[in-house]
């Protein structure tokens, strides 16, 4: 499927399950064979990289201030020097990639600097099936611009009352950025079965992860949630999710 990929953001309120469900979802899309993916760390509380097994070596905001500070090699330009460096800071592993974003602003201008990230970024983008943002509830970088538009708009939660509030929010927030209404979906997770979920307007969720005693195991003994069992509950009720937005993007094409 070359042509444009789909891309998904991942938002919620800390602790809710975004890193979880992202880092799933990249495992589930490689599952599906849906390859090469894109795994964006767009939270500054950044630890994409812990869930999926790999080291990240720089994040583009520690690289650009590094970039524009100091002197460049001789025989090349900011410009192409920067882009050398993006493509340095991407994690290749096999099936996926990984870009951490690091820091949106430090101080000091940095238009220029953003919008050489945002070419590298928009160039980088053309090369994946799909791509997975996992970012924080002000979804910063791409208001910023810096990561494109989403197709698709995941706000994790929490199943009970307490996650209402938020998910309204969110839904506030990225209306005002210019997503469309029909691209946000609501995902609760870590249902513990016993009570419905709570009634988020009528609408039904994209998904519903279950409360996954793997999904926390993996978490005390500090091993990547994404290579949990592919029978566990989490991974399971993840790869219908990917199915259903597979579905989605073939539709779409
Ligand atoms: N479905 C689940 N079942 C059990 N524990 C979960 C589940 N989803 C997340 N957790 C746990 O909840 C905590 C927060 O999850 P995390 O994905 O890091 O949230 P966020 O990225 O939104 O801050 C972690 O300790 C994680 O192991
Ligand atoms: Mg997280």
């Amino acid at each position: 499927m070359p042509g444009k990929p789909f891309t998904i953001a991942v938002s919620g309120k800390g602790g809710t399950g975004k890193t979880t469900t992202s880092s799933l979802l990249v495992r589930a899309f490689m599952d599906l064979n849906e390859t090469p993916v894109l795994a964006v760390d767009a939270d500054p509380n950044a630890n994409l990289h812990e869930a999926l097994g790999v080291t990240v070596h720089e994040t583009l905001g520690s690289m650009r201030e590094e970039a524009f500070s100091r002197q460049i090699p001789p025989g090349m330009n900011r410009h192409d020097y920067v882009r050398f460096r993006f493509r340095q800071s991407l994690v290749e592993e096999e099936g996926f990639d990984l870009v951490a974003m690091g820091r949106p602003e430090g101080s000091g201008c940095y238009c220029f600097a953003n919008d050489l990230l945002s070419e590298c970024m928009g160039e980088l983008e053309r090369d994946y099936h799909f791509i997975i943002i996992d970012t924080e509830a002000g979804m910063e970088h791409i208001a910023r611009g810096t990561i494109g538009k989403p197709d698709l708009l995941l706000i994790v939660s929490d199943p009970g009352a307490r996650g209402l509030r938020t998910i309204a929010r969110i839904r506030e927030i990225a209306i005002q950025i210019g997503l469309e209404k029909e691209k946000i979906k609501v995902v609760f997770n870590q249902y513990k079965g016993g009570a419905a979920p709570i009634d988020i307007g009528g609408e039904e969720p994209i998904a519903i992860i279950p409360d996954d005693p793997l999904v926390e195991q993996a978490d005390l003994n500090a091993r990547p949630v994404s290579q949990i069992p592919a029978t566990s509950l989490a991974r399971v009720a993840v790869r219908k999710l990917a199915e259903k937005i597979v579905a989605t993007a073939k539709g779409r094409a």
